[in-house]
């Protein structure tokens, strides 16, 4: 029997909406699963405000779908699924997914969305943004679409994980407190179709990304660079994004297929601290 606690507010009119009447932390019955799972599904990315999570409740929520845990980046000690990322008030480097991103797409099997719960927000600032990349494959004009059809892109974790990445420069500057191994020798690849079919709703999507894609297969970077530039520009433009205000114990749970997002690094002096449970994905196709 449908909930009818529950209502959505959309955010904005490319993605996002707000899931109001819904309690995470009670295991929840089939009939509002599927509601939650429609809304997800629909709007790419939805929201909980007030919602008041311990490890084994958010677990458990996500556990709906199969967890993962994340190759390089530890998990909470009685928790490996559950990792917090925190940015302390002194650090001003590179904050974890400060650059547009789809999550783990350097697996062969990358995340299937991700559940990110906030416990320390600053007053102001620390925003995420995401982007409709279902949109972004839509307004491209039938010749290149065509044409990225046929293409294929390489994605490598070495530019965030790897020796000079995003996450070995900031330690080389003494900063950044999260536990995070950088092992170069642990690189991992993978190649994915440009355009991706999502596997449950049928629609096409652009699968590239500025912070794992690396270049499209049979291609060197510089060859690949100007349109994967083109494509980056595309597909971030405002009219295809919605920007969450978290609040302390707000919850972002997105469909990592169809969506892209940045957290956004405006409140240096300010502590922020999240838990993400990511959500293990099939292989694109
Ligand atoms: C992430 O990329 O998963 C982190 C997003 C955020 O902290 O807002």
């Amino acid at each position: 029997m449908k909930n009818t606690n529950i209502r959505i507010d959309p955010l904005t009119g490319a993605l996002g909406a707000v899931v109001h009447g819904v309690n995470l932390a009670e295991p929840m019955d089939d009939a509002t699963f599927e509601q939650v799972n429609q809304a997800f599904l629909e709007h790419c990315v939805i929201f909980f405000r007030q919602q008041d999570l311990n490890p084994d409740q958010h677990k458990r929520f996500a556990a709906r779908f199969a967890l993962n845990i994340h190759p390089y980046i530890a998990g909470l000690p009685d928790h490996p699924e559950v990792m917090e990322f925190v940015k302390e008030p002194a650090e001003t480097g590179y904050n974890l997914g400060g650059k547009w991103h789809s999550d783990t797409t350097f697996l062969d099997t990358p995340a299937l969305g991700s559940v990110l719960y906030a416990h320390e927000v600053p007053p102001s600032g620390g925003d995420t943004i995401f982007a409709n990349t279902y949109r972004a494959y839509e307004s491209l004009s039938p010749a290149m679409q065509d044409m990225l059809g046929k293409l294929r892109a390489v994605h490598s974790s070495a530019g965030s994980y790897g020796k000079g990445g995003n996450f070995d420069r900031n330690r080389a500057k003494g900063q950044g407190s999260m536990s995070i191994d950088l092992d170069e020798a642990s690189t991992r690849e993978a190649s994915h179709p440009v355009i991706r079919v999502h596997p449950q709703t049928g629609r096409k999507l652009l699968f590239v990304n500025p912070n794992f894609t690396q270049r499209f297969e049979d291609m060197t970077v510089e060859e690949s660079k100007p349109l994967l530039e083109f494509l980056y520009a595309h597909q971030h433009r405002p009219e295809f994004t919605c920007r969450f205000r978290w609040e302390q114990h707000s919850v972002a749970f997105w469909d990592n297929r169809c969506t892209q997002h940045l957290a956004v690094n405006d409140y240096d002096g300010f502590r922020r601290r999240m838990h993400r449970v990511t959500i293990e994905g099939d292989r694109p196709v």
